[in-house]
């Protein structure tokens, strides 16, 4: 049985993509103008979302661009209410948002931990403070959150990222007790690798490795079929899934042998 809703026909849905301007936030923002959806492009560069949202003249007029900084909340709250200015509602919020720095012990610098807190976890908290109280008063909609494998358990290079998205995982199952019995919906993405800006500076193997587009077909296919944990590619998500339930003595010993980190 599904954990959410189904999702049969985008043609009515209203959709609020936060961090749209590349990446997987791009792709998924492209497929659901293709499936007929009606979606708000938000990141912090406004010539970005424009040039997306004119990219396919057909979906121009179900296209919002709507610049925000999600380290601001008060940039959030008017993008929010510069939506609805045009929208009758907004049924699905997806908060895609997110940078990622390597860091390690022995390169721990302070100041950009705080930055990727902010942006990460921060940057959330500041998107569902005006979302929340519209979706419940609404009674519907959903709200996705991309978090990572990384979020699953330690990794090397991950001194930072990782915690963020740990935090994320735990944030969208403690949602979905308050959200699904009002029938909100809450979606917990979790991606493997995926080709965008954020990965160009990866110098590691990145095991099953996926196109954007490819991600956002996997992305919109979890929330179509109502599910709450969506992740792929699952050979790869399900084996660190599989991993994290190991002793540690033995997770240890395998990533370290498997990442060579
Ligand atoms: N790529 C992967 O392998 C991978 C794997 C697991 C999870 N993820 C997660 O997936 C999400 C998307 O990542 P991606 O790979 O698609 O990276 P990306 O192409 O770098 O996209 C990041 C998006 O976030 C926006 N953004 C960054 N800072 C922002 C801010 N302060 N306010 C508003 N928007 C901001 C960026 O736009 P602007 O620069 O225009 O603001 C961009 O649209 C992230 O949360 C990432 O952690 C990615």
């Amino acid at each position: 049985m599904a954990m959410n809703h189904v999702i049969e026909d985008w043609a009515d849905q209203y959709v609020w993509i936060v961090g749209a301007s590349t990446g997987i936030g791009a792709a998924t923002a492209r497929l659901l103008l293709d499936k007929g959806a009606h979606v708000a492009l938000s990141a912090r560069r406004q010539q970005a979302l424009d040039d997306l949202a004119a990219a396919d003249a057909q979906a121009q007029p179900r296209t919002l661009a709507v610049a925000l900084d999600v380290t601001s909340h008060a940039s959030v709250v008017r993008a929010r209410d510069e939506i609805l200015a045009s929208w009758p509602r907004i049924d699905l919020v997806l908060l895609v948002a997110g940078g990622y720095n390597e860091m390690r012990a022995d390169s721990f610098d302070l100041a950009q931990a705080n930055q990727l807190i902010d942006l990460n976890l921060r940057g959330v908290f500041n998107c569902l403070a005006p979302v929340l109280p519209m979706l419940i008063r609404q009674g519907g909609g959903g709200i996705g959150i991309v978090s990572s494998v990384a979020g699953y358990s330690g990794l090397p290079k991950a001194l930072v990222y990782g915690p963020t998205k740990a935090a994320l995982i735990n944030l969208a199952e403690s949602l979905y007790f308050d959200l699904h019995p009002k029938g909100i919906g809450v979606y917990l993405i979790n991606p493997g690798f995926v080709d965008t800006p954020l990965t160009k500076g990866n110098d590691f193997p990145m095991p099953g490795l996926m196109q954007p587009a490819d991600a956002a077909r996997e992305l919109v296919r979890g929330v179509e079929r109502g599910a709450f944990h969506i992740h792929f590619p699952r050979k790869f998500t399900n084996t660190l899934r599989f991993a994290r339930l190991l002793p540690y003595r033995m997770y240890f010993w395998l990533i370290a042998k498997v990442t060579r980190l």
